[in-house]
């Protein structure tokens, strides 16, 4: 009984291992900008919960690379690589070989980037995607993908653009979903909730209305994937880049006071400043803002380039690490001018430890368990995550499958596979056991009718011998001599056996 159960739970799960590989299914990646891990809480988001109860979540969200900010972490999550290892290192950045420096296009639109400054040794999936598996790729507005890299592009492309409607953005990827040359790799990007936590703040109720509006194009999106009948057939992965939290001009460090501005340059004002001495200045501006940092109400730390700390993983690309970078503390903001008004209300880019720093993660498809979550992972897991998802082998990164793989159904299924190995061998070791103790009973039984028998006289023992089958006399002794030590096991036929074997002896 034992190995039929076992043979039918190794055919079973030969059969899901085996359609599982033979399955290449599709894989749509989605970034809402700056979606902080605990705004599912803020308000009603129907459509994120449908995609938690069917599938996976990491409850405190997933860990963003340092700095926090969009360029680096969208780069992390195609490439599993930290900034130091993807040349990214923030928004705005500067190399000594390119003359251009590298600018958003949030910043200007028209402005073209050194492709380069992507191009750097890091590997984004869609590469892999065409050159392993000659698959197609399709990428609405991810930051990046308009760059060659390693001179491929993603199949198809939607360049950045403002003015494009978020249901214009999922309906283009619908249509590279299903068309005659199907993507079977797609990356959407929505800069919102983002811009509104600028503006407004991140515990601002147009932030909360953003979430919805995040909801409904989720919404928007299920509803057209189940109509196409692909629902069933797709992972979903949705996450983001970084967190939030609230600044205001009351928690502002002027740079410009500490230090003349015509002794560095400034790169960004973000809350981690990138700032390049002039010729000559280094020592002198880097001193006088460590006086500052170090005094008792600073709110800011300050590295050079070889100080900055090993576990932000940024300090060690060859060329792009700015001279000084000062971090501002949680919730303050540097500023090269004051009297320029301050407008902002809520900003990221801080140090990666903060949880307002992490962004949110949730996944649903027919390779994810379902209802599963685990606390947290890395931004750069997703990556390998993915690239096991479209069995792909991954380039060098720094991400691990150990957390990822939980939120796999057939890791599900390996739980369920022990789970049965455990009940086979709790079965087992029952079933043996009481074969054991049947035996051991008997022996006990057959130990203690001898004992009995010697003390009977030769003539009554042969008497016993002589009963065929279970008699008198034989009856009367197993009763008279019956003790606690009785089983359930015993049997009519228990009598004959014992009469068998003590005459054979
Ligand atoms: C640090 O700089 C601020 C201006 O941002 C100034 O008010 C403060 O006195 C400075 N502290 C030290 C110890 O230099
Ligand atoms: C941001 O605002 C919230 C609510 O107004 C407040 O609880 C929190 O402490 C603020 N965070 C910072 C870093 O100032
Ligand atoms: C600060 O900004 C104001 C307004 O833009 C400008 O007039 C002033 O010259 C600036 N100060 C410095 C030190 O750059
Ligand atoms: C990250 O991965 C890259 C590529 O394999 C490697 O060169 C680098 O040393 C890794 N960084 C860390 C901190 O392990």
């Amino acid at each position: 009984m034992a190995m039929l159960f076992s043979l039918i739970l190794l055919l079973v799960n030969l059969q899901k291992i085996v359609c599982h590989i033979e399955k290449d299914l599709p894989l749509l990646l989605i970034s809402f900008d700056g979606f902080r891990w605990d705004y599912l809480s803020r308000t009603d988001t129907p459509n994120f919960d449908r995609i938690i109860k069917n599938g996976v979540t990491a409850k405190q969200g997933i860990k963003s690379v340092f700095v926090t900010n969009t360029l680096p972490n969208h780069w992390s999550l195609v490439t599993g690589l930290y900034t130091e290892s993807h040349g990214v290192l923030d928004n705005y950045i500067k190399d000594p070989r390119i003359s251009k420096a590298f600018l958003p296009k949030y910043k200007d639109a028209n402005y073209q980037n050194d492709p380069r400054y992507y191009d750097d040794g890091a590997e984004p999936i869609w590469v892999a995607n065409q050159l392993q598996k000659q698959g197609r790729s399709g990428s609405v507005m991810w930051w990046g993908s308009e760059n060659p890299v390693k001179w491929v592009r993603p199949t198809y492309q939607m360049p950045y653009n403002d003015a494009i409607s978020s249901s214009e953005k999922v309906d283009t990827m619908i249509q590279w979903l299903t068309g005659e040359y199907p993507v079977n790799l797609g990356l959407v990007y929505f800069p919102e909730p983002d811009h509104t936590a600028h503006m407004s703040g991140p515990e601002s109720a147009d932030v909360t209305e953003q979430i919805s509006i995040a909801d409904s194009i989720v919404g928007y999106l299920l509803d057209k994937l189940e109509k196409k009948g692909l629902l069933d057939d797709i992972n979903i992965i949705i996450t983001s880049d970084h967190g939030f939290t609230n600044v205001s001009a009351s928690r502002l460090i002027q740079l410009e006071s500490i230090v003349s501005s015509s002794d560095y340059e400034l790169l960004t004002e973000s809350p981690v400043a990138s700032i390049f001495p002039v010729d000559g200045q280094l020592e002198s501006v880097y001193s006088k803002l460590k006086a500052n940092a170090t005094s008792a109400d600073s709110h800011f730390k300050v590295y050079k380039a070889e100080e900055i700390p090993e576990r932000f993983h940024y300090k060690n690309h060859p060329r792009r690490v700015p001279p000084i970078i000062a971090i501002a503390d949680l919730g303050y903001s540097f500023v090269s001018n004051t009297s320029r008004e301050f407008t902002l209300a809520g900003s990221h880019g801080y140090d990666n430890d903060y949880q307002d720093m992490h962004p949110f993660f949730v996944a649903m498809g027919p390779s994810f368990r379902q209802g599963f979550s685990v606390d947290t992972f890395n931004t750069v897991d997703v990556y390998p995550l993915m690239c096991h998802l479209l069995h792909l082998k991954p380039a060098p990164n720094n991400g691990s499958m150990e957390v990822v793989a939980l939120l796999l159904r057939e890791n599900e299924e390996n739980t369920m596979w022990t789970f049965g190995t455990y009940i086979l061998v709790l079965i087992t070791t029952a079933s043996v056991g009481s074969v054991f103790s049947v035996a051991a009973c008997r022996q006990h039984r057959y130990l203690k009718r001898k004992i009995i028998q010697l003390k009977l006289s030769p003539a009554q023992a042969t008497i016993k011998y002589s009963l065929p089958g279970k008699g008198g006399v034989q009856a009367s002794l197993l009763s008279a001599e019956d003790d606690e030590d009785e089983d359930d096991f015993d049997d009519a036929n228990d009598g004959d056996n014992i009469l068998e074997i003590v005459s054979k002896r």
